[in-house]
């Protein structure tokens, strides 16, 4: 990468108010690109022998960066909630049965052990993310069990990061304790919106005063970073009722905010149907609570991180950001070079070497293939050289803003400029309209660009240009 990859980039210059008129032609559909190719295009042609080859690879060196084979990080889902929430997209079971966790750890028990058939014991680990559904569905007891066996058959390095996802109504000050004690240093809190309207209008009802306390317990416990997830657009949220909210995160002061525009697919998701559609905000009110946001964690000292994400400036991922260092997974924006990624429970991807993964999404199903002793492997993708260049381009895009033509055109051995002559030609509007910056030797994403990196980003992704099916995406904005 060359120096002026690493120059100061949209996001770290003062933000515009987005423009209306802008807003109207760009808020199309388009994915977030936690991966490229997204995960919509996996194909079930893939399925276990794929994955163990891939992991067989892995094993027999084909990781090694450097001499060495770059630490793994996993992802366990747990899909349990106790109570559902009406916005909720996410794939979970909702249940108050909670001898259910007993069967779904036994499963998690199995696929762990076939790992370590597969890769060896002991593989090193700098990253770990309990997701869910409810991660704390499970007792205390579950979850050190869980960790315990995760630490029999892998090495967890020192100076990882190991999070977990926390609802805020699951827990208590003495739970966080216990969650620190087993060995998790970083927390993510669901909390969408403090408005009580609009969290009855989502069924997930918590009080400000019960997260403070919370927020509180954590710090005592010693939590590195603590994390708030918040959604825009849910019903009933005005840019008034939601002002409140951002100031009351504000004073609790997280070290990373996730804001994300909420993203209302019925079809979709089942309980999304118990959303009056009529108290969903229009658009105008959802991009004034954006700009609104953005405004107010940055008079309040954080960094934009890019998409849905600020940081305080103290935060790993805002010094890496700072440092052209940044990356994207599974699980947003992240400071961890693209290591492997084990996905282990219902729903999860992975991601080894060149080769996306999926699990089951039903319980049945994946109980099933671990009960045969075959990887719960549904779906997947091996990348090919063409998804390679463009996931190092859109990856480009989506975490420093810009992409360095030189650097894309040594490491995949291509004529950037011949290869992507019908892209630069579809960025022409967007040139136009103030979103890019084409230069002498790159492509550089402006600050108000910097609002619809998804909509630069699509340019390159050749799957969206070959069926154009954007609708099964949410919202830009
Ligand atoms: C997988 S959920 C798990 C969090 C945890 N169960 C909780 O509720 O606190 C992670 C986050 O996804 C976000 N999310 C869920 N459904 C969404 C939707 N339809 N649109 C946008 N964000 C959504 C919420 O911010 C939520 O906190
Ligand atoms: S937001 Fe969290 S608690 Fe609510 S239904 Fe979704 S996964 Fe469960």
């Amino acid at each position: 990468m060359n120096a002026a990859a690493l120059a100061p980039s949209a996001f770290l210059q003062p933000l515009p108010l987005v423009d209306q008129d802008v807003l109207g032609k760009l808020n199309v559909n388009g994915p977030r690109y936690t991966s490229y190719p997204t995960a919509d295009r996996f194909v079930e042609a893939f399925g276990p022998d794929h994955y163990s080859l891939a992991l067989a690879q892995r094993a027999d060196g084909a990781g090694a960066i450097g001499g060495g084979i770059a630490p793994l990080s996993i992802y366990v889902h747990i899909p349990f909630c106790e109570s559902v929430c009406y916005y909720c997209a996410c794939n979970k079971v909702v249940t108050r049965h909670h001898e259910k966790a007993v069967e779904y750890l036994q499963a998690l028990r199995r696929e762990i052990d076939m790992h370590v058939a597969q890769l060896g014991r002991g593989q090193a680990v700098s990253q770990l993310h309990l997701g869910g559904g409810t991660p704390t569905f499970l007792s205390d007891e579950q979850i050190e069990q869980l960790f315990g066996w995760l630490r029999e058959a892998f090495r967890f390095v020192p100076g990882g990061e190991y999070s977990i996802e926390v609802d805020p109504r699951t827990v208590d000050g003495d739970r966080l304790a216990r969650l620190a004690a087993i060995g998790f240093n970083r927390l993510s809190l669901g909390i969408q919106d403090f408005d009580p309207l609009v969290q009855q209008a989502v069924h997930r009802v918590q009080s400000f005063e019960s997260v403070a306390k919370l927020m509180k317990a954590a710090r005592d416990s010693g939590f590195e970073s603590i994390n708030m997830d918040l959604i825009y657009g849910l019903p009933r949220q005005t840019p008034q009722g939601f002002d409140r909210t951002l100031v009351q995160v504000s004073a609790l002061k997280p070290d990373r905010i996730a804001l994300y525009a909420y993203a209302h697919l019925p079809a979709r998701f089942k309980p999304q149907r118990r959303i009056d559609a009529s108290q969903l905000p229009p658009a105008a009110d959802k991009v004034l609570m954006l700009s609104r946001a953005i405004r107010q964690f940055r008079a309040v000292g954080y960094d934009y991180i890019g998409m849905d994400h600020f940081a305080l400036p103290t935060d790993p991922l805002a010094v890496a950001r700072r440092q052209g260092r940044l990356h994207r997974n599974f699980q947003g924006y992240s400071t961890h070079p693209d290591s492997d990624l084990i996905g282990l429970g219902v729903s999860a991807i992975g991601r080894v070497g060149a080769h996306y993964s999926q699990n089951a999404k039903t319980l049945d199903e994946y109980y099933d293939a671990l009960q045969r002793g075959i990887f719960p492997v549904v779906r997947g993708l091996s990348l090919s050289r063409d998804d390679l260049v463009r996931r190092a381009v859109i990856m480009a895009i989506m975490c420093q803003g810009r992409v360095d033509i030189e650097s894309i055109e040594l490491a995949y051995l291509v004529d950037f400029r011949k290869y992507f002559a019908y892209e630069i030609e579809q960025l022409a509007p967007l040139v136009e309209q103030g979103l890019v910056e084409m230069e002498p030797d790159g492509i550089r994403v402006t600050p108000m660009g910097w609002y619809f990196v998804r909509a630069v980003a699509m340019v390159f992704d050749r799957h969206l240009q070959a069926d154009q099916a954007t609708e099964r995406f949410s919202r830009i904005i």
